[in-house]
């Protein structure tokens, strides 16, 4: 499958994926250029992203990114698992990767994640993968399940030990 076709495989028009994202359901082809141009443009070692592609069968279960701050000691990873690849633990092998890959390749000291109070599956995710709950983000940021601006919280996956 070649990239606008991933696009609208994994975000498709399901809001069950779409819900706690800000990526518009129902994408069509023209939005999911437009999506892969906004990945590509800030595809430089500050915000690299990947397809999530399982071993047996090359499906495309998903996708994660990794956007590093200015400072560079600060990033911060989103993702999606297609729906019916929920529950495989898809999402958390990929946030334990993403954590291995900035702390073994890069001297940044924290990965963090920003989640919907609302979206449990994902704070479970950040749990699994050694992620602590930190600051509560009142009306922090609007997704596509309503116009009204979401509650949130930040976690935070710190290094531990020397830099490598
Ligand atoms: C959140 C999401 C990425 C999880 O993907 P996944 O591959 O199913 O995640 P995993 O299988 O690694 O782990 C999911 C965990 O959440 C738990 N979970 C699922 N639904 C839950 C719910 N409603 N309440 C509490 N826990 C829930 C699962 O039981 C599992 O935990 P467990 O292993 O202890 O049983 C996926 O649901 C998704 O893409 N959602 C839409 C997009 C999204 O919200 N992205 C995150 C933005 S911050």
């Amino acid at each position: 499958m070649d990239d606008v076709s991933n696009v609208q495989a994994v975000f498709g028009d399901d809001p069950r994926v779409t819900n706690y994202v800000q990526w518009k359901p129902k994408a069509t082809e023209e939005e999911s250029e437009y999506f892969l141009r906004i990945l590509v443009d800030g595809a430089d070692n500050r915000r690299p992203s990947w397809w999530l592609v399982r071993r047996s069968d090359a499906a495309v279960v998903g996708t994660i990114i990794a956007a590093w701050d200015s400072s560079g000691e600060d990033v911060e990873t989103s993702y999606v698992i297609t729906h019916e690849h929920w529950g495989h633990g898809y999402a958390t092998e990929a946030v334990e990767l993403v954590v291995r890959f900035v702390f073994a390749t890069t001297s940044a000291c924290r990965v963090t994640a920003v989640c919907a109070e609302e979206n449990p599956a994902s704070a479970r995710v950040l749990e699994k993968a050694g992620f602590k709950p930190a600051e509560y983000l009142p009306a922090f940021a609007k997704f596509n399940v309503s116009p009204e601006p979401r509650d949130c919280r930040r976690y935070v996956r710190e290094r531990q030990g020397p830099l490598k």
